[in-house]
């Protein structure tokens, strides 16, 4: 399918309350503060990405690939970031390891893209050859170095972490382990046996944008009324309670109901149409005029879309019994800084990673799609497909979000925009520059 890229404004909904916007009025935000700054070079400046790749990626965790990637000894996965490669490997012990992706000789990479049936690791360029704990077992003429200690050559390790079904790897020997990174994540998730999720693909492509602003459209909710406007037929955009923790944060927001902005509320078919349009396939309908179903006297629309897609995981072969319909009607979505976001509910789990591209106007953009399977379920390799943007078709939203990405990014480069403006809707955008500062050591006017 071709998507259509072009970005323009539909005018406003004349049945849209005005009034109703941020968190004012169900108050959560000071109607006295003053909205945040931030530098809009940092989106632009050649400068300022070099700083990150120095300064940022080489020390934060972050999200390589799935345990489905690398489930069997011998399984090896490429990560690569900026100019930095880390070589994930499934060792013979069953332990996850990764390391620099570097030569001891001359420094050529060990791998490149991903695999299986590594038993050991050979340069391709004179054969030096590390056992798969990262040990140097072989240098082809070793005695031309004169007396070389194979114990002194180790491959160079890179921190990793399996957490649920996602593997994150590290390049800092001193930086937090990964459970402490991931703050209140880990505990807010345990509901959800994260562990039963099996990835089942990763899309990606080039997009025009910096990697941050890719990161800001998933950091955020205040889009959704001009940018989405079919999903505002089904979300509770407003009441939308958020949380930091510090590296990490969360939004929740409730599906399967009208959004509060509309003036004389919608009808429970429009609810339905909307659902069907943007998240159908999790009821297994993808017909945008399936009839509205009847609802029994007693219940709601959000408990009939709860149990059609109960019935349909069901007919999957997934047991979703014991979750509630808040727990499927609510998408729980989490920021990891710096590049990862993660959107969750009893039935879905994706992942949206940003990572930088060969200069500030350039990143990589990626989704990596779950499946909740039963307990006990073979990990398979996921299908992963690298496109041209034109043909990134990440579905109806993520479409809309990947639409106005480079439009951005031409915006920020204008003269006269100094800075971008943030409301507290956008904490979350905020908590990722001031991380940033931390990381880079500046303030947060710089
Ligand atoms: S660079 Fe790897 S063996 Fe020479
Ligand atoms: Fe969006």
């Amino acid at each position: 399918m071709t998507v259509s890229r072009e970005q323009h404004a539909p005018p406003s909904d004349p049945r849209l309350h005005e009034g109703v916007d941020d968190g004012t009025a169900i108050g959560v935000v000071d109607p006295g503060a003053e909205p945040v700054r931030v530098p809009a070079s940092r989106y632009t400046d050649p400068a300022f990405a070099a700083l990150e790749l120095a300064r940022m990626w080489p020390r934060t965790w972050q999200l390589a690939c799935c345990v489905d990637h690398v489930a069997e000894p011998g399984d090896w996965f490429e990560y690569r970031v900026g100019p930095y490669s880390v070589l994930v490997v499934r060792a013979e012990d069953g332990e996850l390891r990764a390391f620099q992706n570097s030569c001891r000789h001359r420094g050529n990479v060990l791998c490149t893209g991903a695999g299986t049936g590594l038993t050991e690791l050979r340069c391709g360029y004179h054969g030096w050859t590390w056992d798969l704990g990262g040990q140097l077992r072989k240098v082809p003429g070793r005695k031309g170095f004169g007396h070389l200690r194979m114990s002194e050559f180790p491959l160079h390790p890179a921190r990793v972490a399996a957490w649920g079904p996602f593997v994150f790897v590290n390049l800092d020997p001193e930086a937090p382990d990964l459970a402490s990174y991931l703050e209140g994540v880990p505990a807010d998730t345990e509901w959800a046996r994260l562990d039963e999720f099996r990835c089942v693909a990763s899309l990606g492509g080039e997009v025009a944008a910096n990697w941050k602003t890719v990161a800001d459209g998933f950091s955020e909710t205040y889009h959704v009324q001009t940018l989405h406007p079919e999903l505002l037929h089904n979300i509770d955009d407003v009441h939308a309670p958020q949380r930091l923790w510090g590296h990490t944060g969360k939004s929740e927001q409730v599906y399967g109901v009208a959004s509060p902005r509309f003036k004389d509320g919608l009808t429970d078919a429009q609810v339905w149409e909307s659902f069907v349009v943007t998240q159908g396939g999790r009821m297994g309908v993808s017909d945008p005029a399936a009839p509205l179903p009847e609802i029994p006297a007693g219940s709601t629309l959000q408990e009939v879309l709860a149990e059609a897609i109960r019935a349909h995981a069901a007919r999957g072969g997934t047991d979703l019994s014991e979750f509630d319909t808040d727990r499927i009607m609510r998408l729980h979505q989490y920021n990891v800084f710096p590049n990862c976001s993660f959107l969750l509910t009893a039935d879905t789990l994706s992942a949206l990673v940003a990572r930088p591209g060969a200069d500030p106007d350039t990143a990589e953009m990626i989704i990596f799609a779950f499946r909740r399977a039963a307990p006990g379920t073979a990990y398979r390799r996921p299908v992963d497909s690298r496109v041209a943007f034109e043909k990134l078709d990440l579905g109806y939203v993520l479409n809309q979000d990947a639409a106005v990405l480079a439009g951005i990014q031409r915006g920020l480069h204008q003269p006269g925009t100094t800075d971008i403006v943030l409301s507290q809707e956008e904490k979350r955008v905020i908590n990722t520059h001031r991380n940033l500062e931390r990381y880079l050591g500046i303030g947060p006017r710089d």
